[in-house]
């Protein structure tokens, strides 16, 4: 089928591209003529792993091509996907111009039956307002809306779309069913589609309540790590035997410094906003938000626990920047609030990422005594204490006897619980953790 992405933002391009992949012509459409000429060079702005060689496979195959022309990208395409950006506003609601603006431009340029699909996350109510504005602009096209959120992590987001726990479908008629059930058709070849129908309002509030309970989840077992380290408990052990009731789950149970990211802060946020317009009382998931910020500050006082003296004065290795492993993105990052109190504590921030350096070195631009290393043992080269903040598989493989001999101090502080502590210790380190004694 012929499908139209609007929006080649990292929402945008890995359902454009993975659209390809299962077998569909997709044309993905973005007002940014660079980013354009840069995506037929096979040039992707975002990192995902493998997404660059799936655009080469789609391009080689003719399944996929990048456009600035909205109208030329419709013509012969029923299924319209809105993909553009919902950035958090000021009050913390997400700010819709950029999906009304795109509403505005699909129904001026329509020549023919559209099915508008909204797959960025978008408030309760959003494709009623979509209709309006395309019923105002163009009375005589014949058109549907419905609503395709999308549940793609950072890092493993192919995987994410390509073998989902299940794809959610908001529709209003028949007509709009059939177009999305012939189109993920593809992705559960001999197998029962894993697709969920919904009214189209449901099917806004899916998403919203998914990120919702999974930011809550996390919340809950870093104060369960909280309590651990009071009482002497070991939060690992306390997941572990958590998650094995399957009315709980295993996953979403690790504890760190805290979620970050460009959904979960955002969408929790956002969800607080479409309760209070129309009363509701959301109070845990207000509390949510409450622990996550004061869960960042709080590492700062481990790392003062750590240190066994004031922040001012050291050099601090700090290990990933990322707001998790397999990203170079630093949204709500609690890399960029550590390392940014750090800093106006007096520290030596001795910062390294894997991908994230250049975006961080923007962010935290402002705050002094900042030092960026590509290499991970330049960054922990004469360090008085070595944090893990993101979980990059290459700071679990650490290579300790080397870090022995460019430190003196030889203490470690992980964030992520990734090291084996008993290993750790043997080797001769002092080592802090998550919810560990
Ligand atoms: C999330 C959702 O998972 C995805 O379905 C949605 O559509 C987009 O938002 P993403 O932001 O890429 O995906 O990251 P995710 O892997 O969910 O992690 C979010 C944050 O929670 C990260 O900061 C991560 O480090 C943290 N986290 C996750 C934990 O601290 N502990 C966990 O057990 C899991």
């Amino acid at each position: 089928m012929k499908i139209t992405v609007i929006g080649s933002g990292y929402v945008g391009l890995v359902s454009g591209i993975c659209f390809a992949k299962i077998g569909h012509e997709v044309v993905c459409v973005d007002n940014d003529q660079s980013k354009i000429d840069k995506l037929n060079q096979g040039i992707i702005p975002i990192y995902e792993p493998g997404l660059k060689e799936l655009l080469e496979e789609a391009k080689s195959a003719q399944k996929i091509s990048f456009t600035t022309d909205l109208e030329a990208a419709m013509q012969g395409s029923q299924a319209v996907f809105i993909a553009v950006g919902t950035p958090q506003d000021e009050d913390g609601s997400a700010n819709m111009s950029y999906v009304f603006a795109v509403a505005k431009e699909i129904a001026q340029k329509a020549q023919d039956y559209k099915l508008i699909i909204t797959k960025s996350t978008v408030p309760v109510g959003t494709g009623g307002k979509i209709a309006k504005i395309v019923k105002d602009i163009n009375p005589n096209l014949e058109f549907s809306i419905a609503s395709n959120p999308e549940f793609l992590r950072e890092g493993v987001a192919i995987d994410d779309f390509m073998n989902p726990d299940r794809v959610v479908v908001g529709v209003e008629d028949e007509k709009s069913k059939e177009i999305l059930s012939q189109i993920y058709s593809n992705l559960f070849v001999n197998e029962e589609p894993r697709v969920v129908y919904s009214d189209i309002t449901t099917a806004e509030l899916i998403k919203y309540a998914s990120n919702s309970f999974l930011a809550t989840k996390i919340s809950f077992i870093n104060e369960m790590a909280d309590l651990c380290e009071a009482v002497g408990g070991d939060v690992k052990q306390l997941s572990y035997a958590m998650g094995l009731d399957t009315r709980i789950g295993e996953k979403f149970l690790n504890p760190g410094p805290g979620f970050g990211g460009s959904c979960f802060p955002k969408d929790i946020m956002a969800v607080l906003n479409i309760a209070k317009e129309n009363d509701v009382n959301l109070s845990l998931i207000n509390s949510v938000i409450t622990s996550n910020k004061h869960r960042k500050v709080h590492m700062v006082e481990k790392i003062k626990d750590a240190l066994g003296s004031e922040i001012a004065g050291k050099k601090i290795a700090v290990l990933g920047l990322a707001f998790k492993a397999n990203t170079d993105d630093i949204r709500y990052s609690p890399a960029t609030v550590i390392v940014s109190q750090l800093s106006q504590k007096g520290a030596k921030v001795a910062a390294t990422d894997l991908q994230a350096i250049e975006n961080s070195k923007q962010e935290l631009a402002e705050f002094d005594n900042i030092t960026y290393h590509e290499d991970t043992y330049s960054a922990i080269e004469g360090s008085d204490l070595i944090v893990i903040v993101t979980e990059w598989k290459i700071y679990k493989d650490l290579d300790l006897e080397k870090v022995k001999t460019i430190t003196k101090a030889r203490k470690i502080l992980d964030l992520r619980n990734i090291l084996d502590a008993k290993k750790v210790k043997e080797a001769g380190f002092e080592y802090y953790s998550i919810g560990q004694k």
